[in-house]
């Protein structure tokens, strides 16, 4: 990316000559140089173009002069660092500068090879600062990302725990009273068939409850328990999954089941409501060996897209009657697959939900960059996504989406890294 240089001066000339002296390097991108011709002005193209680099400043100037200027960008706080020109000699507007802030001064007429060294100076001086920035901007999102991590795990462990324990003692004695039941349901016949029809009472009380409605249904209502204890018990394993997967050692991780797990969890998300009905999951699993990874970070990143596309299809679902949701389901197909000129697995997650325009494909992976309502998203989903993936994992995630159509994030990790 080209370095982008502000040039705040009157003079016609000096803006020329600098447009020659540096056309080279403005050619090839290396600098991208913008003008104004006051103070005023320079504040205008700050607030307009926040990505600026360096700004090289005159001193005297009508409207604003460059004193003014650097007074007015004290205690900003833009990455940009400031160079002003001065006449020669000229030390009471020098000293006044530098105790504005201005970070070095050249002297006019202005020697060029001086000046070319001082941008370079000053640039690197500007990018080291930057490279702090993101070196803490990363600290920070490990830090809410580990934090974020651990308070979940401990959550999820305790709510696993606290199923675990009754859902054990349901489903093994579901296993007891089935045989249990059975016995009585055979005792019972015996008895029907050689005392009902001798003693009224027996035979006016079997008609009143409808023993033969009973004897049928009975293996269907635990038939249904049991399946309902069964789900219990793998999202209790599901969630014991999720707690006790590593963030900090790597582990040969069957990638299948941490999707399923991260499914599992969001369940009642995908289940159809009064606004849309139920999201499909089309699961298209190919053959993976196991993956050396970080289990509690995958599972993150897992978490974070299939809630979002489950936000984008809810979000897609205001604009679409109920039938015609029913007729073209809104669906997350999860296809997985081993790509052997990478020699890497591929996760994709792709969803039919609103899809996203251009600019916003674009800041998707930035921190903090969100679309959603205040107190519903953070924006730090996919920034802390794409940094479990690319640095930790060495992998590889990015997106394709095209708008009312949908989006599919593509998790590349390598298989051996
Ligand atoms: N599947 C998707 N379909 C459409 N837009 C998406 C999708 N996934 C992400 N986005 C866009 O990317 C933005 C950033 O996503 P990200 O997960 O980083 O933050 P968030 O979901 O807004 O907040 P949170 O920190 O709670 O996850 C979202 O606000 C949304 O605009
Ligand atoms: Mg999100």
């Amino acid at each position: 990316m080209s370095a982008k240089i502000l040039v705040v001066d009157d003079e016609l000339l000096v803006k020329r000559l600098i447009g020659q002296y540096f056309r080279k390097k403005v050619a090839q991108r290396e600098y991208e140089f913008i003008f104004a011709n006051n103070g005023k002005e320079a504040l205008e193209q700050i607030q307009t173009h926040p990505d600026i680099d360096l700004v090289l400043s005159d001193i005297n100037m009508p409207e604003m002069d460059g004193i003014t200027l650097l007074s007015k960008l004290r205690n900003s706080n833009y990455n940009f660092r400031t160079v002003v020109v001065s006449a020669y000699g000229d030390m009471k507007n020098i000293r006044q500068a530098m105790n504005q802030g201005a970070f070095d001064f050249i002297n006019k007429p202005i020697d060029f090879q001086d000046l070319e060294i001082t941008i370079i100076r000053t640039l690197d001086f500007v990018q080291s600062l930057k490279d702090v920035q993101s070196m803490l901007q990363q600290a920070e999102l490990q830090m809410i990302q580990n934090e974020k991590m651990s308070a979940i795990g401990k959550m999820l462990a305790g709510i696993a725990y606290e199923i675990n324990n009754p859902v054990c003692f349901i489903s093994g004695n579901l296993h007891e009273a089935e045989a249990a039941i059975q016995d009585i349901s055979h005792h019972l016949r015996l008895y029907q068939q050689n005392f009902a029809n001798l003693i009224p009472e027996i035979q006016q009380h079997s008609e009143e409850i409808d023993v033969e409605y009973l004897l049928e249904e009975l293996p269907k209502m635990l038939a249904s328990m049991k399946v309902g204890s069964e789900r219990l018990r793998l999202l209790s394993t599901s969630l014991c999954n999720f707690s006790r997967a590593d963030n900090t050692n790597k582990l040969d991780v069957n990638i299948h089941e941490g999707i399923e797990s991260t499914l599992m969890i969001l369940r009642h998300r995908l289940k159809g409501n009064e606004k849309r009905p139920a999201i499909e999951v089309i699961r298209e699993y190919g053959d993976l060996p196991l993956i050396h990874c970080y289990p509690g970070s995958l599972y993150q990143v897992f978490m974070n897209i299939i809630t979002n596309a489950i936000d984008a299809l809810n979000e897609a679902s205001v604009y679409r009657p109920y039938t015609e949701m029913e007729t073209h389901p809104y669906q997350i197909r999860i296809k997985t697959e081993v790509l052997e000129s990478e020699n890497a697995a591929i996760i994709r997650i792709h969803d039919n939900g609103i899809g996203m325009s251009n600019e916003v494909k674009e800041r998707i992976f930035e921190h903090s960059f969100t679309t959603k309502p205040l107190g519903k998203g953070t924006g730090l989903g996919l920034s802390i996504s794409r940094q479990i993936i690319e640095e930790k994992h060495r992998g590889c995630l990015s997106c394709h989406s095209t708008p009312s159509e949908g989006s599919e994030f593509v998790i590349q990790i390598p298989l051996v890294f």
